[in-house]
């Protein structure tokens, strides 16, 4: 028997996910989902065929797993609006809103709150993101199974012990694509000032990039030994990865992975404060 799964905001990461499932096969009546804009709520009903309402508490009651889909922002008003609808009823509560504290998101709900809070990423949209997630002390093990096939409904997962450890993967892979996507721009460049045109430097690049993720993953060695493997001394590749190493791109690299996760640091902390997201 399916459980209720409720969403409260029916945005584009409820959207991913809510499609994820029923492709696996999860029943799209049992699941609800609070979006306040009615149109967005119509689309939701029609397009896959989910049971709507724009009321959250309707959501908080009858979930017994509850995805908190919305903006950071609003978080703390809509956890205050159902406090006690989840004291009453005790639903698993999971939250994909980046950088609010699993702490935060309990005390808005009164406390004593089964939360797991997780950090998916944008290639969630086509089911190869991969998400984060930690579970606070009062998730059970069955709740862990939960969330987790919740979320492996649009890619991977990856369970932390320890909630600080999620700046760390909101650093690695939630701010990841873009840091691709960038290298591609560069490469895309590279390629034209070569003389292709965009389009034979767009199609290279995006599917050698593809390649390289593909061979990565498949196989056992680590990414160093298969750069190792296609770099022969005396070749092109060697003289790309000297200068990659010349301009100091591992420092590049680490220096900004470092920073994504000092800002993760200092806006979690802003966050967490409900006064600072009034300014
Ligand atoms: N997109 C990503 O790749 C990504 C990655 C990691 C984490 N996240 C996290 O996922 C969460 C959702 O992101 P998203 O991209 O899906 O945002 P989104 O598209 O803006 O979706 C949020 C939805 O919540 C609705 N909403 C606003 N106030 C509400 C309320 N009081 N009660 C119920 N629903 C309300 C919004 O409606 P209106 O449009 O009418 O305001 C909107 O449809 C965010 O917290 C974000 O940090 C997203």
């Amino acid at each position: 028997m399916n459980d209720t799964l409720a969403f409260i905001g029916g945005g584009n990461m409820a959207r991913s996910l809510i499609g994820g499932l029923i492709d696996n096969g999860h029943p799209a009546d049992a699941i609800l989902v609070s979006e306040p804009n009615a149109e967005a709520a119509t689309a939701l009903h029609d397009t896959l065929g989910v049971r709507v309402s724009n009321d959250n508490h309707a959501a908080a009651t009858q979930a017994d797993v509850l995805v908190l889909a919305i903006k950071p922002q609003v978080l703390a008003g809509v956890c205050t609006e159902i406090a006690e609808d989840v004291r009453y009823h005790r639903p698993l509560v999971i939250s994909i809103a980046a950088g609010i504290r699993a702490d935060s998101i309990d005390g808005w709900l009164g406390g004593q709150t089964a939360l797991v809070r997780c950090m998916p990423n944008t290639p969630a949209m086509v089911k190869a993101g991969i998400t984060g997630l930690y579970a606070n002390p009062g998730v059970s093990a069955d709740q862990r199974r939960r969330a987790e096939s919740i979320l492996r409904a649009v890619g991977e997962t990856l369970w932390v012990e320890n909630e600080a450890l999620l700046d760390a993967v909101t650093a690695v892979s939630g701010s990841g694509p873009a840091y691709y996507f960038f290298f591609m721009e560069a490469m895309i460049e590279a390629g034209e000032a070569l003389g292709l045109n965009r389009q034979a430097a767009s199609k290279l690049t995006l599917q050698t990039a593809l390649g390289a993720a593909s061979m990565a993953i498949e196989s056992d060695e680590s990414p160093a030994t298969l750069r190792r493997r296609v770099t022969s001394p005396g070749g092109t590749t060697e003289q790309a990865i000297h200068g990659f190493e010349a301009a100091g791109l591992r420092k590049i690299v680490h220096d900004a992975l470092r920073a994504a996760h000092d800002r993760s640091v200092e806006l979690s902390a802003q966050l967490g404060n409900p006064e600072n997201l009034k300014k």
